[in-house]
């Protein structure tokens, strides 16, 4: 059984990285599950606020998710072809103290998603969380990819994935990566 954290880099209320994700719950093997965090309420990151105040609660209540998970999926849109400071931003936060890094971070299981109304469905952004990954001393899955291209062709308006294909490939990654982050 394995407890995996979803986290959607996007604000967006009609996010297809959040539906992305949301679409994976339901192909889960029996046992394996995946909650959902959005990064609404994490501030932008002020070394001066951190050393005022510490931890803005909705980081430590984050970090906490994802301690209590055995592998976090990140669901990472591209802007100019790279990660959005928005996902970015909450990353540096959960990064903080560095002494936690290990204990948040180390060896955990993390995998990459993502999707984008472009023929190449996030594979820039997909790459540049790799470097961060191994900063942070995380364990990447790579025993499959998912890059969903063309996204507003994908869903439809109730947010469901139209292409069988593209179901079936969600969810042999999300099994894949269940297996992985608990064993
Ligand atoms: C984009 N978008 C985009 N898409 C892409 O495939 N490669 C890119 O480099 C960019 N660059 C980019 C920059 C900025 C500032 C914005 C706002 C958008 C389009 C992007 O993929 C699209 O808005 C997605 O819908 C974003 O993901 P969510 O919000 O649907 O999850």
């Amino acid at each position: 059984m394995s407890r995996i954290l979803g986290i959607s880099g996007s604000l967006r209320a009609g996010s297809f990285n959040t539906l992305l994700l949301k679409a994976a719950v339901p192909l889960l093997a029996d046992g394996d599950e995946l909650s959902i965090a959005t990064l609404h309420d994490i501030p932008l990151y002020d070394g001066d606020l951190e050393e005022a105040n510490g931890l803005p609660a909705s980081v430590v209540a984050l970090k906490q998710r994802i301690t209590e998970s055995d592998g976090v999926l990140l669901a990472s849109p591209e802007y100019n072809n790279g990660i959005p400071g928005v996902f970015k931003n909450a990353i540096d936060w959960l990064s903080r103290p560095a002494a936690d890094i290990p204990q948040v971070f180390g060896n955990r299981a993390f995998a990459v998603i993502g999707a984008s109304p472009s023929g190449f469905g996030t594979i820039m952004a997909q790459n540049a969380w790799l470097p961060i990954l191994r900063a942070l001393g995380a364990r990447p899955w790579t025993g499959g990819r998912l890059l969903v291209a063309k996204a507003h062709q994908v869903f439809d308006p109730a947010g469901e994935i139209k292409d069988a294909a593209i179901r079936e490939q969600l969810g042999k990654f999300v099994t894949g990566f269940a297996g992985f982050a608990g064993g």
